[in-house]
């Protein structure tokens, strides 16, 4: 008989785990970078609307699919129908190609949170710390054994007292910590000037590029296309309300990308110009942003608490991307959980080492001109997670039809809003907009085309 599945004790408890998943590097290191160089007010309007319609479909969907199969991707797509067994295999490729790397970055962020607790800030605001470290063949690697061994014991904890626990507690603290310190850089002065680059849209800096990383961003950013939502809305109650979960889960995520934006824009702004908001995403955060708080007053505590911040997102991140997979493996395989995160160990040493090692001794092995870490960033963003979201939306949009979706989410007598909306993206706008990206990515990826 097979063994009950583990479930989500309810609404907030689902709410908390999924915003525990979306809340993460793509959040607090990812947005606010892309936000800088895209030209902040219009990165963030362009982003906006596209979590309004793209985010909300697809998220609507990988949850509707996983409570309606109560399975997780691996087999769940081939439950809804026989011939679309292949995308669950594909699907659990993204999170296995993600957590390595995924846990050398967490490891490089319990390494700044180790220092700035240590009380040594000022050492990580030198100009060689970061690039230091990640040279380094053994440091790094120690961390990211330290990051993969946390994920990995909440994991073996299970759904409700691993995940959903750490995640009800964190959350709300997360959000708490966001907002101090947004509140404390807007005391700095001058940081209205960094405020408004931030905030106000200047039209002239729009482009399809915009829309490209903006989108890139939002999948990231809300967990989608990773086989994350199929996997724990199969954990959600019949009973949990999923149209307001959606909405929830939505809102949370993009407010506290907003917020990172404005802890850290802002700040660099006024520290470092215009030429600092233009920084690599590596760089705005573990270069620039060190620098920022040794000039800061009282920025020992706040790069602290920011580095603090920034490790409990990670976690609750990695730890969705692990679930994934685990889940994945027990019921394809129908293996113990502890089996499963063995597998993750091996999948993790495999791709993790050569993710660490490319900053460092390995850098001169590249892939396609990139090193490991980026290169396994490209694979999963600009080329699996798309060809997942094209096929979802075949299967929903033009095989099993929107209603599918829309009867899971409303089965209980709840209104689902934007349902006229969800029919269109899912059917017309959204496969369109994926080919559209696959094709310009791929090509300007082989300098045929120049984003
Ligand atoms: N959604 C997760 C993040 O933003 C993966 O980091």
């Amino acid at each position: 008989m097979e063994k009950k599945r583990s479930s989500f004790s309810g609404g907030i408890g689902f709410v908390m785990a999924a915003a525990g998943s979306a809340v993460g590097l793509g959040n607090l290191w990812r947005f606010p970078y892309l936000a800088a160089q895209y030209g902040g007010g219009i990165f963030i309007l362009v982003y906006i609307i596209l979590a309004l319609t793209f985010g909300f479909t697809l998220m609507a969907t990988e949850i509707g699919i996983g409570r309606k199969t109560k399975k997780s991707p691996s087999v769940a797509y081939r439950v809804l129908h026989s011939k679309f067994g292949f995308l669950g295999h594909i699907a659990i490729l993204v999170p296995m190609i993600i957590l390595p790397y995924y846990c050398v970055i967490g490891g490089w962020v319990t390494k700044y949170m180790v220092t700035f607790l240590s009380g040594n800030g000022i050492e990580a605001a030198k100009d060689s710390y970061f690039g230091g470290f990640v040279g380094d063949a053994v440091s790094p690697l120690l961390y990211f054994a330290i990051f993969f061994g946390i994920t990995a014991l909440v994991i073996l904890l299970g759904v409700e007292k691993g995940i959903e626990k750490i995640s009800k507690f964190l959350m709300p603290v997360l959000l708490v910590i966001s907002i101090f310190i947004s509140i404390y850089v807007m005391t700095l002065p001058g940081a209205m000037e960094g405020v408004k680059y931030y905030l106000l849209p200047d039209f002239s800096k729009f482009s399809f590029k915009t829309v490209c990383a903006a989108m890139g961003q939002l999948f990231y950013s809300l967990s989608l296309a990773m086989g994350i939502m199929v996997t724990y809305g199969s954990y959600t109650k019949d009973e949990t309300n999923l149209s307001k979960s959606v909405n929830h889960i939505e809102i949370f995520d993009t407010a506290v990308a907003f917020l990172a934006g404005f802890m850290v824009v802002p700040a660099v702004y006024i520290f470092s110009g215009v030429e600092g908001t233009q920084q690599s995403g590596a760089g705005l955060m573990f270069i620039t942003l060190p620098k920022v708080f040794e000039q800061m007053k009282g920025g020992a505590i706040i790069g602290a608490l920011f580095f603090i911040l920034v490790f409990l997102a990670a976690l609750t991140s990695s730890i969705s991307i692990m679930e994934a997979i685990t889940s994945s493996f027990v019921d394809k395989f129908k293996i113990t959980r502890k089996k499963a995160a063995l597998v993750c160990l091996v999948i993790a040493i495999a791709l993790g080492i050569p993710s660490s090692l490319g900053n460092g001794v390995w850098s001169h092995i590249t892939i396609l001109g990139m090193d490991f870490l980026t290169f396994f960033d490209y694979l999963s963003n600009s080329v699996v997670m798309p060809i997942v979201a094209l096929f979802t939306c075949i299967l929903i949009g033009w095989i099993l039809g929107a209603d599918t979706i829309i009867k899971e989410l409303t089965k209980n007598g709840e209104k689902m809003g934007r349902a006229g909306l969800y029919r269109i993206m899912i059917k017309y706008v959204a496969p369109v907009m994926m080919v559209i990206i696959l094709v310009f990515y791929t090509l300007a990826q082989f300098g045929v085309v120049k984003l």
